[in-house]
Formats: structure tokens, sequence, C-alpha cells
């Protein structure tokens, strides 16, 4: 099958015939976090996915972004060289023109990635350059919780700029709006691909998920059963630093890497399986998956040159009190990891009293400051 990419994909190119006129105003959004099921790791060109992932959207952890917006009078200007040492940014923040507050402290560390954002969408939403924008963001979770921001965040502000679009043309399609708010998300963090929709997103083509796309994210298609419903996430913070090596680099070292392309076969079977597991209710195939999509995921980092290791000796004494507890209780309690030492903590939502119990028991301990969130499966992002 042909694929499309962003390169070809003219249909998401913003056009600007019979336009509205759009002065100055504020869109706010609420975007959820994620946390991926089969996971992506590995990517090409311009933030397309090596192969295709699923995720639970999250609930109590997500990013709100108020963006606010008024029309320059003077179109952007693009000026030569002033000596400035870093002139590629001098100019990215010449065309497109922000401010950007976290909890109401200006970030200007965040200005690198917000221009290499800016650019990227830059073809796809043309108007933004003719705007002065300030943009106010809040996470419901901790800044350094070691939970990513990205995803939500990148999610929130695509969205703010989708709303913008929809303002100029009022006429959009439902479809188009999200559809392309996971497409900008997607060239902000790949996985912010997966934070515009409820409660399970597919991102990357696959042939047994109908409409799913490298572009951008589409709902799990299939019905799911009861034992998904509702199900249960809670994130045990075990280390709330900084990341020693960013998920950018790591996608990098797939590159050549001697087990990528089994690995990238693996992912698309593993999709194949969860898409049933998830329709017939299968629980012990469920935790046999998603743990080893987590261990996987963690063994290619350790298996690429340079190697490096996420998970601390907590990760494991958590990944170890988890195995002997469903060993002793026949639970269907599981883990799965992102791209860092913490652990979420997968389950059905009837075991909710067994396993809250086993976890503030066991498991806290384990936690940076004896923290750590309950979070459960998401609707998707809101308009606020
Ligand atoms: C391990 O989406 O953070 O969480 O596209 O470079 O921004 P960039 O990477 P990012 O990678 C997340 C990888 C992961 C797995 C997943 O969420 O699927």
């Amino acid at each position: 099958m042909h694929k499309i990419t962003i390169l070809n994909g003219n249909e998401f190119i913003y056009k600007p015939d019979n336009s509205k006129i759009l002065e100055d105003g504020s869109f706010t959004w609420k975007a959820p976090s994620n946390i991926a099921l089969v996971k992506y790791w590995g990517k090409r060109d311009v933030q397309l996915p090596q192969n295709p992932s699923i995720s639970f959207t999250l609930s109590s952890c997500f990013t709100e972004t108020t963006l606010e917006f008024k029309k320059r009078e003077e179109p952007a200007e693009v000026s030569k060289p002033d000596g400035s040492t870093d002139f590629e940014q001098t100019l990215i923040q010449k065309v497109f023109k922000w401010d950007l507050f976290l909890d109401g402290e200006r970030k200007p560390e965040f200005n690198k990635k917000m221009g290499g954002f800016m650019t990227r969408i830059g073809k796809l939403v043309s108007f933004i350059s003719d705007y002065d924008f300030i943009i106010k963001t809040h996470n419901s979770f901790p800044h350094s919780s070691g939970i990513a921001s990205s995803a939500s965040g990148m999610a929130a502000l695509a969205l703010c700029i989708m709303s913008m679009e929809k303002a100029l043309n009022p006429l959009m399609s439902d479809d188009f709006f999200y559809q392309k708010a996971s497409l900008l998300a997607r060239l902000g963090s790949g996985s912010a691909a997966r934070s515009i929709k409820g409660e399970l997103v597919v991102w990357g083509e696959h042939s047994e998920i109908k409409e799913s796309t490298d572009l951008y994210g589409v709902e799990f298609p299939h019905n799911v059963h009861e034992n998904f419903k509702n199900y249960q996430d809670t994130i045990l913070l075990v280390d709330k630093g900084e990341k020693v090596v960013s998920s950018t680099v790591g996608h990098n070292l797939m590159h050549g890497h001697p087990f990528a392309e089994k690995r990238f076969e693996q992912a698309n079977d593993n999709l194949s399986k969860l898409s049933e597991i998830l329709q017939n209710g299968d629980l012990k195939a469920f935790v046999n998956l998603v743990e080893s999509e987590a261990l996987t995921l963690h063994a290619m980092m350790m298996t690429s040159n340079p190697y490096f290791i996420l998970m601390k000796p907590n990760t494991l004494q958590i990944i170890d009190s988890i195995w002997k507890f469903r060993e002793q209780t026949g639970s269907n309690v599981c883990f799965t990891l992102d791209a860092g030492a913490n652990v979420h903590v997968l389950f059905p939502e009837k075991e909710k009293e067994l396993v809250n119990d086993f976890i503030t028991r066991e498991l806290v301990q384990f936690c940076q400051k004896n923290e750590y969130i309950c979070d459960s499966v998401g609707l998707g992002a809101k308009q606020m």
C-alpha cells in the first residue's frame, strides 16, 4: 500500500482562501498523558514511527495550556545575521514569536524545543507567523517527577493551534480537526500523537487497524472487553531526576541497531496480538505481552551503541515484588515502563482494593520520598 508522508500529504496544509479574520484572543485545552502498551522506539524522516504503537490515554496526568494570540501589525521579517551565536534560533524567533510560561514562570530553556516544533509545523499552519503568542502552561504532575510532559504538552499546544485554524476556517470537520491536531502534536513529540483522543490510541500503520497511519493517532477501532474498562495505572516515582539519555537520542540509536528490524517486526506482531486480547479480555495474555514490551524497550537501550540503562535498582525491586505478588495471589497486576526508571503499575478496576493495598504495603518504599500518582484510563483531550 502506498504510504502518505508529511512530504506529500498536502491535504493538511492550511489554505487561507475564504478565511475569517482573527485579530486576537485565546484558546485553552487540557490534554492527557498516555502510557504505551506496545512501544514506539525508533523513527525515520520527519517524526514517522518505525513501528505502530498503542497506548492507554490517562486521566489525572495532563497538561493544560492557554495560547494567547495577537495579530502582528507588521508581517514577519527575516533579517540578516546579527552576530548572535545562535543565528538559527534567532531567525526562528523572528518568524515565530512566542513567550512561554510554565506555572507563571518564563521558561527560555524551552525555546529551542519550541523553535523546532514551530519550524516543523510552519508549512502546515502558515498563519502562525502572522501572530505573537503567549503560551501559558501547567502540568497536573510535578515538573520534576520524571514523568515526561512532552506528550501532553505538545498535544495541548497543537489543539490550541487547531482551534485557531478552526476559527479561521469554521467549516472544518471534526475528523480533520483531531487528525491534524494529532499530526501537529506528533511533529513536536512522537508519542504526543496518541495524546489527543481516548481510551486506546494506535499510532502507526498496521494492516489490522482500519485507518491507522504513520501520520497521526487513531482510536482503537474494535470493541474493548469489559476487563479493560477503566483500567488502573499507578505511577511509582522511582527517580524524579532528569533522564541521562533523552528519548530523541534513544530513538536515533535504533538506526544501525543490530536488533532493529526484528524489533519492528515484533512490535507489529504484538499489536496484532494485543488487538485480539483487548477484544477477548484475556488478562493473563495482556500481562505477558505488556511486560515483555516494557523489557524489550529497555533491552533495546542496553544493546544499542552507546548502550545505556534507565532502570534503577528500585525499578527492579518493584518488578520483582510484582512478580512475587502475582504468584502468591493470582492477581493480574503487571508493570510497564517508559523511557525512565518510574514504574507504571497496571491492573483491572475490579482488583483496585487488592492492588492498592499491595502498593502501599510493599511498593511505596521503593519510591523517591514515597511518592506515587494514581491514574486510570481517560477519554482524551478537552477544550476548557
Ligand atoms: C519510550 O515521544 O518522547 O515513551 O518523538 O523523540 O519526542 P520523541 O520521543 P517520545 O518517545 C517516547 C518513547 C516511549 C514509548 C512510547 O511512548 O511509545
